[in-house]
C-alpha cells in the first residue's frame, strides 16, 4: 500500500471522489448534472461508474497535496500538466469525468468529456499512460463485466464507455470497451482467462463496421483465436448502443442482443456486399466470387456446405457450380 503504485491508486481514489462531489453536491457541477440527466443517465448509474466532473478551475493539486501526496507522485499521476517552470496544472477542465478502473475495480486514469461539440479539442480526452495505467491492458468495466460473464457465460464488446454504461443500466452487465484504440493482443489475453464467447456490438455506422473487421483480423491472427467464439451484433445504421436504448428501452434492447448475434462468416458476406448493386451481372459475379473467399476461410466442412447452399439460394445460381469454385479456391489455400 505504501509502495508507489498503491499511492497512485489512492490519488486517483481521492481525484474520484472529489470529482464526483463537484458533480452532484455543488453549483460548478450543475451544466454537467443537466448534461447527464439529459443523456438519460440515472442517479444509480452515476453511483455505480463513480462518473464526476472536473471544473473549468483548478482543484486537484491543493486537494491532493493537503492528503501528503508529493510533487513527484503528482507529476507521474497523468492527472496534470507541467509547465515550463515545472508547475503542475489540472490536466482536465470543464470535463464529465469517466474513472477508467482496473480488473479490481481500482481508478488508475480517467477519461473526461466534454459537454458540447468542440472541434479544437478531442470529444474524450484520457489521462496519458502512467506507471499504474497501460491503455493496451485496461478493459473499460472489466471488473463488473467479468463477474456477469461468469453468469452468463460471454462478454459484450462496445465500442464506447457510455455504451457500456447505457447497458449496465438495461441490465445488460457484461459489456466492456476497449480505450478507443482498437482492440490489443494484451486485452484479448484479458477476455479469454474470463470467458469463452466474445460478441462485438460496435456502432452502426461505416467507422463501426470497419472496426469489427478489423477486430475480426485481429481475433483470427492471435494465439487465442481457438479459444474464442466470437459472434457479431450489428446496430440498425446510425445507430450506437446507448442510442439505441435510449430510443427503444432496455427490454427491446436485450432482445436485438439476442435475437440479432450472427457468424462472423455471415457478417462478412453482408459486409461485402454493401454498396454493390447485385442486380448488375458483373458485380453479382465479383461479389459470389469473394463471398466464396471468405466461405473458403471457414474451417468445418458442414457450415461451409451451409452458406454454400445459402448464397446458391439467395441468388438463384446453380449451387454445385459455387460449390466448385469453392472447391477450386480451397486447393489453392496453403
Ligand atoms: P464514439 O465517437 O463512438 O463516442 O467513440 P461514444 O462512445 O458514442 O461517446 P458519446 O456517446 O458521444 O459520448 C467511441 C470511443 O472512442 C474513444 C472513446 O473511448 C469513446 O467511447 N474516443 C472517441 C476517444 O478516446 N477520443 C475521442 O475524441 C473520441
Ligand atoms: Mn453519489
Ligand atoms: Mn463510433
Ligand atoms: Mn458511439
Ligand atoms: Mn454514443
Amino acid at each position: 500500500p505504501d509502495s508507489q503504485q498503491g499511492r497512485l491508486i489512492k490519488l486517483h481514489e481521492t481525484t474520484m471522489r472529489l470529482y464526483h462531489h463537484i458533480l452532484m453536491n455543488t453549483p460548478a457541477g450543475e451544466s454537467a448534472r443537466r448534461y447527464l440527466q439529459k443523456r438519460g443517465l440515472t442517479q444509480e448509474l452515476i453511483d455505480q461508474f463513480n462518473l464526476g466532473y472536473a471544473p473549468k478551475e483548478e482543484v486537484l493539486k491543493a486537494v491532493l497535496e493537503k492528503e501528503g501526496h508529493d510533487y513527484q507522485l503528482l507529476r507521474r499521476s497523468g492527472l496534470f500538466t507541467e509547465d515550463r517552470s515545472g508547475s503542475l496544472h489540472d490536466r482536465f477542465h470543464d470535463r464529465v469525468m469517466f474513472p477508467l478502473k482496473d480488473g479490481q475495480g481500482r481508478p488508475v486514469a480517467f477519461s473526461g468529456r466534454l459537454l458540447q461539440k468542440n472541434t479544437d479539442a478531442p470529444k474524450y480526452l484520457n489521462s496519458p499512460e502512467t506507471p499504474i495505467f497501460n491503455k493496451r491492458r485496461l478493459i473499460f468495466n472489466f471488473d463488473l463485466a467479468r463477474k456477469a460473464a461468469r453468469e452468463n457465460g460471454k462478454l459484450l464488446l462496445f465500442e464506447g464507455y457510455m455504451d457500456v454504461i447505457s447497458a449496465y443500466g438495461a441490465g445488460v452487465h457484461n459489456g466492456i470497451a476497449s480505450m478507443g484504440t482498437s482492440l490489443t493482443d494484451e486485452q484479448l489475453a484479458m477476455i479469454v482467462k474470463t470467458t469463452n464467447q466474445l460478441n462485438i456490438c460496435y456502432d452502426g455506422d461505416a467507422p463501426g463496421q470497419n472496426a469489427i473487421e478489423r477486430a475480426l483480423k485481429l481475433i483470427e491472427a492471435s494465439a487465442v483465436a481457438s479459444q474464442l467464439k466470437i459472434r457479431v451484433v450489428q446496430l440498425p445504421t446510425g445507430q450506437d448502443p446507448d442510442e439505441y436504448i435510449q430510443q427503444n428501452g432496455g427490454a427491446k434492447f436485450r432482445d436485438y442482443l439476442k435475437n440479432t448475434e450472427e457468424t462472423p462468416t455471415a457478417f462478412r458476406l453482408r459486409y461485402l456486399r454493401q454498396g454493390l448493386n447485385l442486380s448488375n451481372q458483373a458485380e453479382l459475379l465479383s461479389y459470389l466470387n469473394a463471398a466464396i473467399g471468405v466461405i473458403a476461410k471457414v474451417g468445418d466442412p458442414v457450415a461451409r456446405d451451409l452458406y454454400v447452399q445459402e448464397l446458391a439460394r439467395e441468388f438463384q445460381v446453380n449451387p454445385q457450380n459455387l460449390q466448385q469454385q469453392l472447391t477450386t479456391q480451397l486447393q489453392k489455400q496453403p
